[in-house]
């Protein structure tokens, strides 16, 4: 729908970059026109500081639209004859291993990934990482204590009837946060697919609903109308921090699952010029350290970038070994699954 302060003679001549319609169709320019056009996966604030950051660095204009991860890889997608992007910025990087092996990301080795290291970075150069988040349990203590329970300390421990419609969690055809939890319980069973989604099919009753994005169920679970959510840490730990005390983060004893989030190259970009000097920015310590001016508290992948004392700490947590590229490869047929054996796609 067209807001009404907008004539439509402005959006027929594509001089204006709408909410949710990144850039409009028919703009193509073989010259780099000096503006980046940024599919943005991580919180709002992130994105606004980023892309303002940049901006001020360069003089580049930049401009974001936020979305998760599997909307952006299905916008891609859709528009891969006249992208709406230049590049993806943030987001767990599976998403971005599924892009690429649809090919619709391009290569892009810049000179300052030689600073991030190899397991935060593709092999074939089609993305790098720029942060790492970990996924926890977001418990409302409160909530939980009123009911006689305790904040959860495993995958297991999540399934307990007691906590009949009092879990949240995002949709993982939508959410990178709920497809890193989905892909975290393929590598929990071996890589058995069919027991990853049988454990899924058992939580479905605990759950209350499937949100869009990966950052709900923390608000969810601040608001009390769940006791406990499946989010990365970080979301709980900003969460808390926005005024609700009775939040705790824990971690599933059996071990659990992470992201990279990514930085990349949109095939066919419009500004090229533009959007690799975005990147090249992306990985540089004074990029990463953003994130808690904004209350994002993800470890930066820059290792001279300064990390947060309230960022999770990788080195005293079980992670599983978290495949990204694998989880790319079967994220299209794994959500399918999810969508018609456990729960229908949110629309909105
Ligand atoms: O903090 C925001 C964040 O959790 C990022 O760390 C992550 O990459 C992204 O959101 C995932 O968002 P979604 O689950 O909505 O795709």
């Amino acid at each position: 729908m067209v807001p009404r302060y907008l004539s439509p003679s402005l959006l027929l001549a594509g001089a204006l970059v709408l909410p949710g319609c990144a850039r409009a169709a028919g703009t193509a320019t073989t010259a780099d026109a000096g503006k980046v056009v940024v599919a943005c996966g991580a919180t709002e604030e992130w994105c606004a500081a980023m892309t303002s950051a940049f901006t001020a660095a360069t003089g580049i204009k930049s401009e974001f639209v936020r979305l998760s991860s599997g909307e952006t890889l299905a916008r891609i997608q859709a528009a891969r004859s006249d992208p709406e992007f230049d590049v993806w910025h943030g987001g767990p990087a599976d998403g971005y291993a599924a892009a690429a092996a649809r090919g619709l990301l391009d290569k892009y080795v810049s000179p300052n990934a030689a600073a991030i290291p190899g397991r935060y970075k593709a092999a074939d150069g089609t993305w790098t990482g720029v942060y790492v988040g970990v996924l926890g349990f977001c418990s409302n203590t409160k909530v939980l204590a009123e009911k006689r329970l305790q904040a959860p300390e495993s995958w297991q421990g999540l399934l307990d009837p007691a906590l009949k419609q009092d879990v949240g969690m995002a949709h993982p055809s939508t959410s990178g946060t709920a497809y890193t939890t989905l892909w975290t319980q393929v590598t929990l069973h071996g890589g058995n697919v069919d027991q990853a989604l049988a454990y899924m099919k058992r939580l479905h009753p605990n759950v209350l609903q499937y949100s869009k994005s990966g950052v709900s169920p923390a608000q969810q679970v601040a608001r009390g109308e769940v006791g406990v959510s499946v989010v990365f840490s970080h979301d709980c730990v900003a969460t808390r921090e926005q005024g609700f005390p009775d939040l705790r983060v824990t971690f599933p004893a059996e071990g659990t699952g992470y992201e990279v989030g990514g930085v990349a190259l949109i095939k066919g970009a419009h500004d090229p010029v533009s959007a690799k000097k975005y990147i090249d920015w992306a990985l540089t310590p004074a990029a990463q350290e953003i994130g808690p001016s904004v209350r994002s508290y993800q470890v930066p992948t820059n290792p001279r970038a300064k990390r947060s004392d309230k960022s999770a700490d990788l080195a005293a947590l079980k992670l599983i070994d978290y495949d990204t590229t694998a989880a790319g490869e079967h994220k299209l047929e794994l959500t399918r699954r999810f969508d018609s054996e456990i729960a229908k796609a949110p629309k909105s």
